[in-house]
């Protein structure tokens, strides 16, 4: 049988025209179920603290305007609203380059005042301090310049570091900094007090209601729970830490982020979604793997790749490496809730706090197939995990000491401490 031209165009025709029809009908019911499943979950009242001892800690560097306009406030009425005998607020400032230092201090006087158990440490060491000191003999969390690099110093000026100059890692330094936040953990144990949860808190816009939901995520089963951070909304900020079900960086830095279908589809429910890492501006774990125990006699520690893998040129978060580290990881999981949203200042945390569901119904039906086609068109990912692969493969060569845990929070950076904060060498 011969078709005429005339009927063949028809036909297609027809077909463009059903498949959109097609189209735009999944994308609508598509739409329309999550919707009402993310309203569901968001309508959930956020449950009382109960008696849970909860020990905040969080660590500071030039942040002063919005930790007064926010962060010092809300840390305050949280302290109130867990409860006095029931939460210690532990926080470190070193070298800020602002009044940081001065906020700080007045929480300090207010958390007195209100006789709340806490420790703040204003340091008065400077990363100039950091970056100049002497180097211990093996220059532990040091490395070499891989080359010569210009960095900022102010609007006009810029300063340069060598080929081959010693600088700092700036996650080692980090680390070193959070376990000392973690210090009167410790010593409150030897005084017989122990604490439930800790939750970290990055320099963010959070109410007490966030911090209940997040606490409350899985009923409080979880080795680690953490919320959704914004910077710019709607960009998703902490994509250095985050890492999907299978250990995967975040597909795209908007709604519905993840690579791993398991992690996306709980996403898409409104639920706990189970990822191998998170930290997202607050986080809050399981206290028990941080304390000193018979067989565990250091207790779960913040730390950062060795030296000898830094060197080939990739880092990875020390927030991403606590939960590679942490024991109870694969026992209770690591996920991200959802419906606890954090923002740097107000307008990102009012961004995603908006009247009626967030994500938006045009944010949602756009989100969920541009995460299609990326994954479809291979069009993330891909060469940064080569890459940081074969580096690994090759230090792991170097001796048979030579093993990492946390090879799922692994990036193609290096990361050096700056006298006026941090830069990539
Ligand atoms: C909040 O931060 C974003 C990103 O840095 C910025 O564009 C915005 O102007 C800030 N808003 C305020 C009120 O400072």
């Amino acid at each position: 049988m011969i078709i005429r031209p005339r009927v063949q165009r028809l036909i297609l025709n027809r077909i463009i025209k059903s498949s959109l029809v097609l189209f735009v009908l999944w994308t609508t019911l598509e739409v329309l179920s999550i919707r009402r499943a993310l309203t569901f979950e968001a309508s959930k009242p956020p449950p009382p603290f109960g008696n849970q001892k909860i020990f905040i800690a969080s660590l500071h560097w030039t942040d002063e305007r919005v930790l007064r306009e926010y962060w010092v406030p809300a840390v305050r009425q949280l302290a109130q609203d867990i409860g006095r005998g029931n939460v210690f607020v532990s926080v470190l400032e070193s070298g800020s380059l602002d009044d940081t230092k001065g906020a700080l201090r007045d929480l300090d006087d207010q958390l007195t005042e209100l006789g709340i158990d806490h420790r703040v440490v204003l340091d008065e060491t400077t990363h100039l301090d950091e970056v100049t000191q002497a180097r211990d003999a093996n220059n532990k969390g040091w490395v070499q310049m891989p080359a010569t690099k210009s960095y900022r110093q102010n609007w006009t000026d810029w300063f340069e570091l060598q080929k081959d100059s010693w600088v700092p890692r700036r996650i080692p330094y980090l680390a070193r900094l959070r376990n000392q936040v973690m210090e009167p953990l410790h010593q409150q144990q030897t005084k017989g007090i122990t604490y439930d949860k800790i939750l970290w808190l990055n320099d963010v816009v959070f109410t007490t209601a966030d911090v209940q939901t997040l606490l409350a995520t899985r009923e409080g089963d979880y080795a680690a729970a953490c919320a959704l951070d914004f910077k710019q909304a709607p960009h998703f900020y902490d994509s250095f830490a985050t890492r999907d079900a299978q250990g995967h960086a975040p597909l795209t830095d908007t709604w519905p982020f993840f690579r791993s279908a398991r992690s996306r589809n709980a996403l898409l429910r409104g639920q706990p979604i189970p990822v191998a890492s998170c930290w997202n501006g607050m986080v809050v774990f399981d206290a028990q793997p941080f304390y000193h125990t018979r067989s565990s006699s250091s207790g779960l520690a913040f730390r950062g790749i060795p030296d000898t893998l830094a060197r080939k040129h990739v880092e990875a978060s020390e927030c991403c490496l606590v939960h590679a580290d942490n024991p109870l990881s694969a026992a209770k999981g690591v996920w991200v809730n959802p419906n606890v949203r954090v923002g740097y200042n107000g307008t990102a945390y009012e961004a995603v706090h908006h009247a009626g569901t967030w994500p938006s119904a045009y944010a949602i039906a756009t989100g969920v197939w541009r995460n299609r086609l990326v994954r479809w068109l291979r069009l993330a990912g891909a060469r940064v995990d080569r890459v940081v692969g074969e580096k690994l493969r090759e230090w792991e060569r170097g001796g048979p000491a030579d093993a990492e845990p946390g090879a799922f929070c692994l990036i193609d950076e290096m990361q050096v401490l700056l006298w006026n904060g941090w830069g990539h060498a």
